[in-house]
């Protein structure tokens, strides 16, 4: 396969590949790839959503997708959409997060196939988790290993959020109850292929800390604060300007992402899948 690294963080491009067309050592490389480069870009792919769903059965198990509906006749698939005429106030995967964190398992990978994106704007930054625990110094690497993360979809999903998301309508979210049920994830993770280490973090899903000397609320909205600003900064990020046709795959144990909403009176369009991982431990 032939990878061009597209920054010198975290992304990558592999443009001779046929996503419907894969031999076992090519998915094998091509797994690899993303665990390795964290988000990798696959353009002129042309995948019915039953092709996705085969493709995503390549790369593991499906994810189970909460809230969410499917597209008709696809349980595993997806859409995500906001139409021309729609507010410009909101938009799916508008804040920064790694999907549905709050899960026991959640996603290791996501697949994003471009159907139909704006001319200008609409584009997706991914930040890694891995470079921001990298970067850390030793003392608060310490202390951070001893933190763990209470996750769960409150801010999101709850039923509170219903008009939010009902404006989308190309879309159907049903929020729930269930969004304030919590969950707990060490915040240092170690991969599970690459063996690095990383913050598993995103302020949208991480709603409380426990461990690491925190003494209160305001030690722990805080350190909250400080947690979201480090790790989505800007020396770690790779931005993705969207073409028709491009399947981008992303490992959410290592990366946060936000779909940026500068697209006003435009159409955009895509189909998503998500492939399951495994209990995050460090
Ligand atoms: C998502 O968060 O899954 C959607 C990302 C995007 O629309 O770019």
């Amino acid at each position: 396969m032939n990878v061009e690294r597209l920054t010198g963080v975290l992304g990558a491009q592999i443009n001779d590949i046929d996503l419907n067309d894969l031999d076992k050592k090519q998915v094998e490389e091509l797994h690899q790839q993303v665990c390795d480069h964290q988000v990798v870009v696959i353009p002129n792919q042309s995948f019915s959503p039953k092709e996705q769903t085969e493709f995503s059965h390549l790369l593991g198990p499906y994810s189970p997708v909460p809230f969410v509906e499917p597209i008709s006749g696809y349980p595993e698939v997806i859409k995500v959409v906001k139409k021309e005429s729609e507010s410009e106030a909101f938009n799916f995967g508008g804040v920064w997060h790694s999907d549905f964190s709050f899960l026991e398992i959640p996603p290791a990978f996501t697949i994003l196939h471009a159907l139909d994106v704006p001319d200008i704007g609409g584009d997706t930054v991914w930040s890694s988790n891995v470079a921001a625990y990298e970067a850390l110094d030793d003392t608060s690497k310490e202390r951070f290993d001893t933190i763990t993360c209470i996750h769960s979809a409150s801010a999101s999903y709850s039923p509170k959020q219903q008009s939010l998301h009902s404006g989308l309508s190309g879309m159907d979210i049903r929020t729930s109850n269930d969004a304030e049920r919590n969950t707990e994830h060490p915040l240092v993770c170690t991969h599970p292929v690459t063996g690095n280490k990383s913050l598993f973090f995103n302020g949208t899903y991480v709603r409380g800390l426990k461990g690491g000397g925190i003494n209160d609320s305001e030690d722990e909205v805080n350190l909250l604060m400080w947690l979201h600003n480090w790790t989505t900064h800007i020396r770690f990020t790779f931005r993705h300007r969207w073409s028709n046709g491009d399947v981008v795959i992303w490992d959410n144990r290592s990366t946060q992402h936000v779909a940026i909403n500068d697209y006003p009176g435009r159409h955009r369009e895509l189909n998503r899948t998500t492939v399951a991982g495994e209990n995050p431990s460090n």
